[in-house]
């Protein structure tokens, strides 16, 4: 690996992953990371302000859309790109019930163009990595996890849209035999996560007092993951991964909604109480899942055993900590909040009113 192109890496996991890479040991003095990013309302470069300058030359940043194939060509060619780390995605699943459109786009077309770019030029290819979500699977019921065998069943356009993309790679590796890693992740959490998913849209909202939209009566289960602990898992995948496995990383965190939205507001009102003195948890307010959320998943639970046998993974943090990590940091950077909420506030406005919000992914 020398030139290490990363879509999506102004968005949430992705500028935690360069972050994570440009201090990695194995990341050597030789190596460049190419972020190649649209910018939509969800990439922010500010994300990597602390780090863009500081690795000058092994960090460069290009502002482009991963479905423009001229562009794409231009890149791979122009930074002899030799791996692909690939983020670059709509990631909202109640956007995606929206504004389908930028989701059938940007995850499939997109993921397609860069899989012919670099299957032109496959002999001087080291590894396609391409980052996925558990929600391909569908949803589970009270019991059982998911597994690299699980068969795919979509529930919403955004998991659609993924499970498209992994079997375009699986159709990649099979027909072309690219050497190409996938890797399915439950729930990441952290700094940098743009406070329209569920935990920084309620550290936020429990911050200022606002009320705290829990969907249905908030039993519906995530497994939680620490995002520092998913960039690890990646690039274990990439270093040590065997090249046409597919791999599932997931927290060991089953929480109930209603659970983190509580722990949330009990964190808070320890590091800073309301003026009232009012406890947070009075500002939940239970609302129709089936106008805002409609279709929506039950359950989810990785079984990560996988990678954990094979290349030795595991999480780390605990969900405790690494909440408490979290509010704290969206605590200490309000610049970036209020940036990233100028955004599409609208969006999150009209969303929540139950009225039609404006287009915004595109
Ligand atoms: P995000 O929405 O925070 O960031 C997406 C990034 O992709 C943004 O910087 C955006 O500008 C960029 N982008 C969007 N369309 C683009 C295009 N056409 N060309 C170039 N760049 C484009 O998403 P995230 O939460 O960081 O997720 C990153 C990836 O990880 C996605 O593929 C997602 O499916 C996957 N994933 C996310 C989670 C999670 O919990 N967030 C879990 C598992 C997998
Ligand atoms: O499982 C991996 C997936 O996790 C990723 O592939 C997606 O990109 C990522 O967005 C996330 O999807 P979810 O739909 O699970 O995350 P979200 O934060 O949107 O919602 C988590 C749960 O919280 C879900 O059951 C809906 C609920 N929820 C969400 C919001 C935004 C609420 O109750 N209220 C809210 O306001």
């Amino acid at each position: 690996m020398k030139n290490i192109m990363i879509t999506g890496g102004c968005g949430f996991i992705g500028s935690n992953f360069i972050r994570y890479l440009l201090t990695a040991p194995e990341f050597k003095q030789d190596m460049r990371i190419i972020n190649v990013d649209k910018l939509t309302y969800a990439g922010n470069q500010e994300s990597l302000d602390d780090v863009s300058g500081a690795f000058n030359g092994q960090y460069i940043f290009v502002h482009a859309d991963i479905c423009d194939r001229q562009s794409m060509e231009t890149i791979f060619d122009k930074f002899e790109i030799d791996t692909v780390c690939h983020f670059a995605a709509e990631s909202h699943v109640d956007r995606s019930i929206v504004e389908p459109d930028a989701f059938v786009q940007t995850n499939i077309m997109g993921t397609f163009n860069l899989l012919n770019l670099f299957r032109a030029r496959k002999d001087r290819m080291f590894l396609f990595h391409h980052v996925s979500t558990d929600e391909v699977f569908g949803s589970l019921g009270k019991y059982g996890h998911f597994s690299e065998t699980t068969p795919y069943n979509p529930s919403s356009p955004y998991s659609a849209s993924k499970a498209s993309s992994d079997h375009l790679v699986r159709a990649f590796i099979h027909t072309y035999a690219i050497p190409a890693t996938i890797s399915n992740c439950s729930n990441n959490y952290g700094p940098y996560q743009y406070p329209e998913k569920l935990i920084p849209l309620m550290i936020l909202n429990a911050f200022e007092g606002k009320n705290l939209p829990v969907y249905g009566k908030g039993l519906n289960i995530r497994d939680w993951l620490y995002v520092k602990d998913h960039c690890r898992g990646i690039w274990e995948i990439m270093n040590r991964g065997i090249r046409g496995e597919t791999y599932n990383i997931g927290g060991d965190c089953e929480k109930q909604n209603i659970d983190v939205v509580c722990m949330i507001c009990d964190i808070l009102d320890k590091m800073e109480p309301l003026k009232s003195d009012r406890p947070r948890r009075e500002l939940i307010e239970f609302v129709d899942d089936k106008k805002l959320r409609p279709g929506h998943d039950f359950r989810y639970a990785i079984d990560f055993s996988k990678i954990q046998v094979e290349l030795g993974w595991a999480p780390e943090e605990s969900f405790e900590t690494g909440l408490e990590k979290t509010i704290q940091w969206y605590l200490d950077h309000p610049k970036w909040v209020s940036l990233v909420q100028k955004k599409c506030g609208e969006w999150l406005r009209r969303h929540y009113k139950g009225e039609e919000p404006p287009r915004c992914c595109t």
